[in-house]
């Protein structure tokens, strides 16, 4: 249906009390096939169904299942530029009264043109915030949980007011954690550096994604451990990864510059590897991408 006519009730639980799981997916335009490869759409599937399972929300599609909606909403939509599909599963009863149980689940999904979220040409001013990431015995941070999301938006907008572009989170032992809306990398030594999960970061479709680009194809790995602030603003190249951020170089953070204060070699290459697979245009990883549009469509 249309998006104006697209509306659910005000006494939504999930409105009140933040009881709802989401995905973002992007689908980038491949302007010489005309066609939009969604990226990962199976991921982003198979960890809102977790997400769901931690918060009690029945998903009662398969991952084959949504991932054909998908498809059939971005064909039916017709966009030729960058789309976000947002799905999102939630506590739909029309009821006052904070628990998970004895409520009714709904599903709905929208897709909107979606451009760059950050600056990925000249990179991001970042900030370490005076708010702490949530823990896994708050909130699993693991589960893309929209109450979840009330963290990062304090972050980012005392980011903003303060004149940065991103905040940085840092856990309740001051270690890392990652960024409003993406995870964080540093390259130190050559080598990619990034937060575990056990840090309560949200765990990446994007992450992943660059930690296997570095290795299969530049040869460098990553070492998943705590990162302390300090390392921060001594790391020779820092970036910001998510579906949203895409690859986003940090040139500064708390008013220090990183490495040169321009964009790193190592942080370029993985940008242009990263382009050219979510575009669908390297083959070894075209399995990544799932073509929205039939031949049909296409001509
Ligand atoms: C808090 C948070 N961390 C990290 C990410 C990056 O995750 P992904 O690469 O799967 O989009 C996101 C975006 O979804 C996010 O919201």
């Amino acid at each position: 249906m249309p998006l104006s006519e697209a509306k659910i009730g005000i006494m939504t639980h999930a409105l009140h009390y933040g009881t709802a799981c989401f995905e973002g997916i992007r689908g980038n335009w491949n302007s010489e096939e005309k066609q939009i490869y969604l990226f990962r759409v199976r991921d982003h599937f198979q960890r809102l169904k977790k997400s769901c399972h931690i918060m009690k929300i029945s998903l009662p599609y398969s991952v084959d299942e949504l991932c054909q909606f998908t498809v059939e909403l971005v064909e039916k939509n017709g966009y030729r530029e960058d789309i976000y599909v947002r799905p999102l599963a939630y506590k739909s009863s029309q009821v006052v009264g904070v628990r998970l149980h004895n409520l009714e689940d709904d599903f709905l999904m929208f897709v909107i043109p979606f451009g760059p979220y950050l600056d990925i040409n000249k990179g991001c001013r970042c900030c370490v915030s005076t708010w702490r990431r949530i823990d896994d015995n708050m909130i699993p941070p693991r589960a893309k949980v929209t109450g979840l999301y009330v963290n990062s938006a304090l972050a980012k907008t005392e980011a903003w007011e303060n004149g940065f572009d991103e905040a940085i989170l840092l856990n309740q032992y001051g270690h890392v954690s990652e960024g409003s809306g993406e995870n964080i990398f540093l390259v130190v030594e050559g080598r990619l550096v990034t937060p575990p999960s056990s840090d309560n970061i949200l765990v990446g479709i994007t992450r992943n994604t660059i930690i296997e680009l570095a290795k299969n194809e530049l040869g460098i790995d990553t070492m998943e451990r705590s990162i302390g602030r300090n390392e921060l603003y001594i790391a020779d190249e820092c970036f910001l990864t998510g579906t949203a951020a895409h690859v986003t170089p940090v040139i500064e953070i708390d008013h220090r510059r990183i490495g040169e204060g321009a964009v790193g070699e190592i942080t370029k290459k993985l940008q242009q590897l990263y382009f050219d697979v979510v575009r669908g245009k390297n083959p070894r990883y075209i399995d990544w991408c799932t073509p929205a549009y039939s031949s049909k469509t296409v001509a």
